[in-house]
């Protein structure tokens, strides 16, 4: 067993505890090469801070990221922020030469990206981004039906992440309504980068984009009594071309903070002409795979806990959200240490900056209401 990797979180809010609670519970991993303990945590708001002192290896709570980066108590950095902090952040924690774990959407926008993308070629530190869901059970077969089996010529592709807690117009405004902290590119910087982690890495990258965006609720209350302006984006539907062993095939991604009933959807669905495969976290266990014989069948496979990285949790048992994050985490820690091992490994920078190439060329799309080239 290797020495453990100390890890800093900058952004102590939803999903910084979510790492805490990921790397709280490392032991379950088994027979993992990598321990991982987390360190410090530095959060500007005091409560956030707090919540972290129940944590036995938290050594560091600051308000000062730069007093975490100085620690040589920490070799890799979570940044969880707002968008608009991302790329100074990110920039700042590879300059003090730690490794980085980033959050989506890797820049507040495309600009941002290639600048990050760019710092982190340069400075030769591990660089990846989040994307959970793909370590899933039920979305590593979609992955492996997608990529080892005949679908024989495929016809569409489907991928999207659905919310609709944003139906309510009475939920306050928070940073993730607003241009200015969020992005131009709104819900795509929210949720796309959920939606594309699994097709790019599948090789499937889009030649052009038809981009229908919609705002619903210009503004929202501000939890101080009165109204706050909403200007990002809240659904976004990009229609796609992709190149697929010589034919081109529609790709539609899908991201809605309106979806009516979907509290938190990842979805993907793959359709060939000879098979098929759909996996959605609104059936967390359940695989549908498509098989056309004599007759046409639609296939349901009863999933169990086989994540890429095993752990103690029986075989029988449901996956969920903890859960593949802690995969995610193992997808780093273990690509890291160069153990990845052919296993599905967490966003790379390179896709990253094309999943803001598709979001900046969506927003033209939009505007010009035209398909823009890639
Ligand atoms: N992977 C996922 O499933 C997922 C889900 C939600 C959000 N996110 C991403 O995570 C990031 C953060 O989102 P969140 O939902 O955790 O937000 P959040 O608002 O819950 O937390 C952000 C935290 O950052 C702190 N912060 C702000 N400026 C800071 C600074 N200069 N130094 C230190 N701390 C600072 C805030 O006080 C807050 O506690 C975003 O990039 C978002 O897109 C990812």
């Amino acid at each position: 067993m290797s020495a453990a990797v100390n890890i800093g979180i900058i952004g102590g809010g939803l999903m910084g505890r979510e790492v805490a609670s990921a790397l709280a519970r490392w032991f379950v991993l088994e027979g993992f090469p990598v321990q991982a303990r987390l360190t410090a945590v530095c959060d500007l708001k005091e409560n956030q801070r707090e919540w972290f002192r129940q944590i036995p290896t938290v050594s560091l709570l600051t308000a000062d990221y730069h007093e975490l980066l100085a620690s040589p108590e920490v070799d890799v950095v979570y940044v969880a922020v707002p968008h608009n902090l991302h790329e100074t952040i990110y920039l700042d924690v590879l300059k003090a030469g730690k490794d980085l774990l980033a959050e989506k959407p890797f820049g507040i926008d495309l600009t941002a990206a290639r600048n990050i993308a760019e710092a982190a070629r340069a400075s030769g530190r591990f660089v990846r981004c989040s994307s959970e869901f793909p370590f899933l059970p039920g979305a590593q077969r979609a992955v492996h039906v997608a990529s080892q089996t005949n679908l024989g010529r495929l016809l569409e592709i489907r991928s999207g992440f659905h919310h609709s807690s944003d139906l309510d117009p009475t939920k306050p405004a928070n940073w993730k309504r607003q241009v200015k902290t969020c992005g131009a590119i709104g819900v795509m910087g929210d949720l796309g980068m959920h939606a594309v982690h699994v097709p790019f890495r599948l090789g499937w990258n889009p030649k052009r984009v038809y981009a229908q965006l919609q705002k619903i609720y210009a503004e929202r209350p501000d939890g101080k009594g009165g109204m706050a302006p909403c200007d990002t984006w809240d659904n976004a539907l990009l229609h796609t071309d992709v190149e697929i062993d010589g034919r081109e095939v529609p790709v539609r991604f899908e991201m809605k903070r309106l979806a009516p009933g979907e509290t938190n959807t990842w979805y993907i669905e793959i359709l060939g002409t000879d098979g098929g495969v759909k996996f959605s976290t609104k059936e967390p266990k359940t695989l549908w795979t498509f098989q056309r014989g004599k007759e046409q069948i639609w296939q349901r496979t009863d999933l169990g806990f086989h994540g890429p990285f095993p752990t103690i949790t029986g075989g029988i048992f449901e996956a969920g959200f903890p859960d593949c994050f802690l995969q995610m985490w193992a997808a780093y820690l273990a690509e890291r240490a160069g153990g990845l091992a052919g296993k599905f490994g967490c966003v790379t920078p390179d896709e990253a900056v094309r999943s803001h190439e598709l979001f900046d060329a969506a927003l033209r799309s939009h505007s010009s209401r035209a398909a823009v080239e890639l």
